[in-house]
């Protein structure tokens, strides 16, 4: 059908790019649903009768765009535009059910999908309008709020520069949506139900309409998995390869959604969807009295957070119940509530208690393989008895729990002694686990403090975990068993006191974390009242393709119709670290069906290998292999689920070789680093430390980072069928990169090989080398086969092999004095390089170019080494090292303010560079923009206010507590290698005047492309209408450089300017001639040269390693940022306040890209509060990446996004080095991220110093839940026994 607007990031649910509309038709009620769904996990066969909704069926560029469409369009909420079609249906499909809706009902719809550019904060802006509550200014696009209290009254308000008007949207018209199909309709009304049956390849479908047939089904097949939302067998079948001849799918049979009521509780059809189960209980709560609802209540807040609104939608009850997830949400509420199911079989009816024995183990429950659930008894609760259920996740939302439970307690009228008490704990084994002596020690006991601390110790010693569970966090996981319990009895005594049961004062009340989005403030300045109407720049204008990614027009790699013949390509990768290979068997593959052929190293006719930083790294291995996902073939097959079959065909033999290195510490045993080491010193460090007052000593460390740009690698090679030329369309930060790739691959010459490079969906650094590896692969496929080869990395492989951000291990050493001058300062840096060198020495050099930060420090040394390790190998990331190195140095200042009792903030004034100053390279600078920018944030934040204000909050509160910090940052933009930084334009002027313009950059969401029309439609004179960017080429612009270091912006505008500059001159004959004519008169004439290319050479910018001394950068960015968060010390949850978290960063206003900026700076501060908090990259023993997912490995989503986030861009100053003032962006910010860490950071020291504890400690990043909760050192993490490091095999490796 050729709708390819639905997006696919993952496939398994967890991800919402794929989002669509389902719509169904119930003929008994003749009603309308409609809800959002994963359509990666909608079987075909299951959606019989109903209607889909894409992206393209809400409206077009063709006909007209939907309100949805529009408004995230306008709000600037798509960057790459990969997730865009995604949260349009979402939030479409919300519209649908609920036209005017509460910000709360946003957040929720959008919960499940996940943006890697935006931050989510434009989006939010967008959605917000359709919002009851958006009446206020900001929420209406202006930048400066009557909420917030920062606004400008004195500026009149036609001055107020605005994001967006909201008098341009169209209104929201409900009677204007499409139509439930009529055929579908009349269908469901007229047809006779009948079993349905498909037969697939490898699969049959049957769906019966009654339960009579249904039982028979599944007492002939009682193997056969009964399908509802597919959300368990689904991802089973697409990842763990089963494979079940047989489904069976009862989603027409109506007793499994019948709800009926009775004096004891209700019985809910199991059949009914998780989203179905949560309207009933709002439904049926406020008709009770409280003390009946106590489980329903509780049961819907656990639903609340269970998975997302399209899991939700689709999931069934009883589909969550028989899946028996060791980390249910559901399960230990049912439990603890006393509910039972009615099932069925060919043997009768039975009721069975959802109880300790009905969870047998992992995915196991005590039902017999052909029991059918029909449905789920849910009873009222009595008077005295208390239901609450928790959970602890890594991420607040989207995300399987780490421990859930349900929890209650019956008492007898008006006493607080124990009659009856149920707790069951999610995460805490294979399968829901009851703490049934724990429960036996508290029942005829009173419900208080003394009660409560031996029921600790009996839990403690009930639920164990061996060191090894799978699943790691032993000891966040036993500790949450005594803390969740802890606020149950919080809540239990508030309640026995609200009852006039007890007097008793209860100790604090913990409340929920804020969770509203406010609005957001961006201030830039408006345009110069000079400035010509038609002139752009420096005009909030919305991304060029903004309006494409939301109607689902905007065409990526995989968007690419299928050519004639076309294959598709698979990888097979090792599953050994380290071995040699001793076979590679392809026989099997080869006889599948659909599969072509397989291409191994002996295929390649030119370079086998791809040199990399003075060394080779092979594109396939051939004898040896040296960590698990690295390539040794590739399956060619005639469609991606024949070539995935053809994969897992392909049997390799191994030999492993001893002594695999996995972690930093295991490489700088055996000095396995990659060459050169670096290392650079000012001043006399030695010396330095005999002088100082006092010397501290820490380590660090930090973890890596997964690009998880939204468009997996994807890549197409065509032979164009002579002279070995080939065209090649591929999702790359550097075309040219992978021009040369694929000719020294294939042994041609470059001229035969044309990139092309329309969009990318998200790069942010994974998308040079790495990309060069797989398509260099791809087109020996194309060579051998001579057909176009499309290769299209699955999520979990992509994450496999091509690795990310470099894990870091720090050692300081600091020196200062009693005043708080830092005199001495030795830092030793190690990253984890992985398997192959790629650009990690790069990474290290920039790390310690980096390390003075903004600090003074005038005894400096820094020395940086990148471990050889057994794991993928790691590549650039958005900051290229500096997060890691400036995380470093920031903690060790932080460290210098423990040691000295003295507030972090001033420790930081006092060692800033002041004055003309000189970094320790020698390179002289101005640091004057740069205190401007602290000193601004400091007075916009209101610092010292808010400083006493939490610290006061501190003293009066035990288990939550709050911390602040503020984080600064100096960052070289450009690449240390001048031929780096050089950029190339072709303008085509056409005699119509039209106008192409074609640049170096490629357009992964920055907007480079709209910034470049910008810039020719200022030069040119003319409106950007008429100027067009078609896509980034090595046959327009040639050996162009990665649009990377924050300065393909900065290289390619200049060039594009100079070239409008070149041809506008040489229109003036012909103006002159005609000073009234047209632009397209002008240009309409044969004298004029209508197409220039102007190539422009970099700044000179070097490295000296020897003399330690060089210019690296072509200029600094600037930036201050300061957060506050609010911590649960119970759970380690945390949220960055609702009171201004405030990034100041240094640019100029007038002349350049403000909105474009402002909402590119907003996703690299959420990139980084991912890095610093959430994101976590967990390796078996073995070295397999364990985290190949969006399930497993959290990025930010929308439960993330500061409460409010407010960006300033510094007035006034000014940058001689790139286009119009402008400044880069795209790295530095992500550093600004580390203030949350920071933050929290504070607020677990303040916890720490509740305990006795002060002064420095250790604290790793990311700050986890885990982590700081178990930082905090509460009463309850004390009593964990820790295991002797070595006296386990962890599950996981700390690299
Ligand atoms: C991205 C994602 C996030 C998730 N997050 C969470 C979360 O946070 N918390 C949580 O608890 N869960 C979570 N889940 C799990 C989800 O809730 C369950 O997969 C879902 O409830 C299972 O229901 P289903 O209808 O999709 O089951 P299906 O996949 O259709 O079936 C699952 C199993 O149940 C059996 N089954 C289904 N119905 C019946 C019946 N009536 N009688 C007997 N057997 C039956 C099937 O035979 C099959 O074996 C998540 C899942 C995904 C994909
Ligand atoms: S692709 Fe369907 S949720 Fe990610
Ligand atoms: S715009 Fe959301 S992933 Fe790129």
């Amino acid at each position: 059908v050729r709708l390819t607007g639905t997006k696919s990031g993952c496939g398994g649910g967890g991800c919402g790019a794929c989002t669509v509309m389902v719509s169904r038709y119930q003929p008994a009620t003749k009603t309308f649903t409609h809800y959002s769904a994963n359509a990666c996990l909608l079987p075909l066969c299951q959606l019989h009768g109903a209607a889909v909704t894409t992206v393209e069926g809400i409206g077009s560029t063709k006909t007209t765009i939907h309100p949805v469409q529009e408004r995230i369009a306008k709000a600037h909420g798509s960057q790459c535009g990969f997730c865009t079609p995604g949260m349009v249906m979402s939030m479409y499909a919300l519209l649908r059910n609920k036209p005017q809706p509460t910000m709360e009902d946003v957040t929720q719809a959008l919960a499940g999908n996940l943006c890697r550019c935006t931050g989510y904060r434009p989006i939010v802006d967008g959605c917000r309008t359709f919002c009851q509550e958006a009446n206020c200014c900001q929420a209406n696009g202006d930048a400066n709020c009557c909420r917030n209290g920062d606004g400008n009254p004195e500026k009149p308000e036609e001055e107020k520069p605005r994001l967006f008007e909201k008098e341009e949207f169209l209104p929201l018209d409900p009677t204007q949506e499409l139509i439930f199909p009529p055929e579908l309709i009349l269908m469901a009304e007229t047809a006779n139900p009948e079993t349905l049956t498909f037969y697939g390849e490898r699969t049959t479908w049957v769906s019966p309409t009654s339960l009579e047939e249904l039982v028979q089904l599944k007492a002939k097949h009682p193997k056969a998995p009964l399908v509802m939302g597919n959300t368990n067998i689904g991802p089973d079948i697409k990842f763990k390869g089963v494979l079940h001849p047989l489904i069976i799918s009862p989603s027409r049979v109506k007793e499994l959604f019948e709800v009926s009521e009775t004096p004891q509780g209700v019985w809910v059809g199991a059949g009914c969807s998780l989203s179905e189960v949560r309207s009933l209980l709002e439904k049926l709560v406020p008709q009770f009295p409280e003390e009946k609802t106590e489980l329903l209540r509780s049961l819907n807040q656990q639903l609340g957070n269970l998975g997302n609104q399209q899991i939700r939608n689709v999931a069934s009850l009883g589909g969550n119940i028989v899946s028996a997830y060791p980390n249910s949400d559901l399960n230990p509420v049912l439990a603890a509530g006393n509910c039972k199911v009615s099932v069925i079989s060919s043997g009768g009816r039975r009721e069975v208690p959802l109880n300790q024995d009905f969870f047998m183990g992992f995915g196991k429950t005590i039902l017999n393989p052909e029991e059918i659930v029909v449905s789920v008894f849910i009873p009222f609760t009595r008077k005295g008895e208390f239901v609450r259920a928790f959970r602890q996740a890594p991420r607040k939302e989207a995300s399987f729990a780490t421990v859930s439970t349900g929890m209650r307690v019956f008492f007898s009228e008006g006493s607080r002694v124990v009659q009856d008490v149920s707790l069951y704990y999610g995460g805490m084994g294979p399968t829901t686990v009851s703490a049934a002596k724990t429960c036996t020690a508290i029942v005829a006991k009173p419900w208080d403090d003394e009660t409560l601390s031996k029921a600790y110790d009996i839990i403690l010693d009930e639920l164990v975990l061996p060191p090894s569970a799978p699943g790691g966090k032993v000891e966040f996981r036993r500790s949450l068993t005594l803390s969740l319990l802890f606020k149950f009895h919080l809540e239990v005594l508030q309640k026995l006191r609200d009852t006039n049961v007890i007097k008793d004062e209860v100790p604090e009340k913990i409340w929920p974390l804020p969770r509203e989005i406010q609005p957001s403030l961006q201030e830039f300045q408006a345009v110069s009242k000079d400035q010509s109407a038609q002139d752009p720049v420096g005009r909030p204008i919305m991304h060029r393709s903004a309006v494409g990614h939301a109607t689902g027009e905007a065409v990526y790699c995989d968007d690419i119709p299928k050519t004639d013949g076309e294959l598709f390509l698979g990888l097979v990768t090792s599953s050994r670290a380290h071995a040699k290979i001793t076979a590679v068997d392809v026989s099997q593959a080869l006889q599948l069906p659909g599969v072509v052929d397989v291409v191994t190293a002996h295929d390649i006719p030119g370079m086998k290998f791809r040199p990399m930083s003075g060394q080779e790294e092979e594109l396939m291995a051939e004898t040896e292999v040296s960590c698990i996902g690295q390539i040794i073939c590739a399956v060619v097959a005639d469609s991606r689920a024949h070539a995935k079959r053809g994969v897992a065909a392909v049997k390799i033999s191994y030999e492993d070789l001893p002594d695999p290195v996995f972690t930093i510490e295991e490489a700088i045993e055996k000095s396995s680093y990659y060459e050169p080491r670096r290392s650079i010193e000012r001043g006399n460090v030695t010396e330095a430390f005999e002088k100082v007052d006092q010397i501290y000593e820490g380590e660090m460390r930090m973890g890596g980072q997964e690009h998880f740009y939204m468009e997996t690698q994807s890549m197409l090679v065509v032979p164009v069928g002579e002279e070995m030329e080939f065209d090649v369309y591929v999702s790359t930060q550097s075309p040219s990169a992978i021009q040369e790739a694929v000719a020294e691959t294939l042994g041609i010459s470059s001229n035969r090989v044309t990139c092309h490079v329309k969009r990318i969906g998200g790069a942010f650094g994974g998308k040079v080398t790495k990309t060069s590896h797989l398509v260099s692969i791809t087109s020996v496929a194309a060579l051998k086969t001579n057909r176009a080869v499309r290769c299209v990395l699955e999520r979990g492989d992509d994450m496999l092999i091509t690795g990310g951000r470099h894990p870091v291990m720090a050692r300081y050493k600091v020196g200062f004095m009693n005043d708080g001058r830092i005199v001495a300062a030795d830092m030793e840096y190690f990253t984890n390089a992985g398997n192959t060198i790629d650009e990690s020495v790069l990474v290290v050099e920039k790390m310690l170019v980096h390390m003075d930060n903004v600090y003074n420090i005038p005894n400096l040394r820094g020395r940086g080494a990148a471990c050889r390790t057994n794991l993928p190998s790691n590549t650039a990331f958005r900051g290229f090292g500096v997060p890691q190195g400036l995380l470093m140095v920031e903690n060790m200042v932080n460290d210098v303010a423990a040691v000295l009792g003295r507030p972090a903030d001033e420790i930081r004034e006092i060692n800033m560079y002041r004055g003309p100053s000189v970094t320790h390279y020698k390179l002289e600078f101005s640091p004057e923009n740069f205190l401007r920018c602290w000193d601004e944030c400091k007075l916009k934040c209101d610092y010292s206010a808010r400083r006493k204000a939490v610290d006061q909050f501190n003293q009066q509160s035990r288990w939550k507590k709050r911390g602040m910090s503020i984080i600064p940052i100096k960052y070289g933009v450009a690449f240390a290698e001048s031929f780096l930084n050089q950029a190339a334009a072709l303008v085509h002027i056409y005699k119509d005047g039209s106008v192409l313009v074609t640049h170096g950059g490629t357009e992964m969401g920055q907007g480079i492309h709209t910034k470049m029309q910008q810039v020719a439609s200022r030069e040119l004179h003319i409106p950007t209408w008429k100027i067009y960017i078609s896509e980034t080429s090595t046959n327009t612009v040639p050996n162009t450089c990665p649009s990377a270091a924050s300065f393909g912006t900065d290289a390619n505008g200049m060039a594009v300017k100079n070239a409008c500059e070149i041809l506008y001159q040489r229109l003036e004959p012909v103006r002159k001639k005609n000073p009234n004519g047209t632009w397209e008169s002008w240009n309409n004439h044969e004298e004029v040269i209508i197409v220039f290319l102007c190539v422009l050479r970099g700044e000179d910018l070097y490295m000296d390693w020897e003399k330690m001394e060089g210019r690296p950068g072509a200029y600094f960015t600037f930036g201050v940022s300061c957060s506050e968060v609010e911590l649960n010390c119970l759970t380690g949850d945390y949220r960055v306040r609702p009171k201004k978290s405030s990034l100041i960063v240094d640019f100029v206003m007038h002349f350049s890209f403000e909105t474009l900026f402002c909402r590119q700076i907003e996703g690299a501060f959420m990139q980084g509060l991912g890095l610093y908090t959430l994101e976590e990259l967990k390796f078996s023993p073995s070295g397999l990446l364990y985290t190949r997912g969006p399930s497993q490995y959290k990025i930010p989503a929308v439960c993330d996004v500061p409460l409010r986030f407010n960006v300033y861009l510094l007035p006034d100053s000014d940058n001689p080095h790139a286009i119009y003032s402008s400044k880069g962006i795209g790295e530095p910010v992500v550093f600004l991220g580390s203030s949350v860490f920071f933050a929290i950071k504070d607020a677990v020291a303040a916890a720490r110093s509740d305990s006795g504890l002060v002064g420095p400690f250790t604290f790793s990043s990311p700050a986890t839940p885990e982590r700081a909760c178990l930082a905090c050192n509460s009463q309850f993490t004390q009593k964990i026994p820790t295991s002797k490091p070595g006296s386990f095999k962890p599950w996981a490796l700390n690299i």
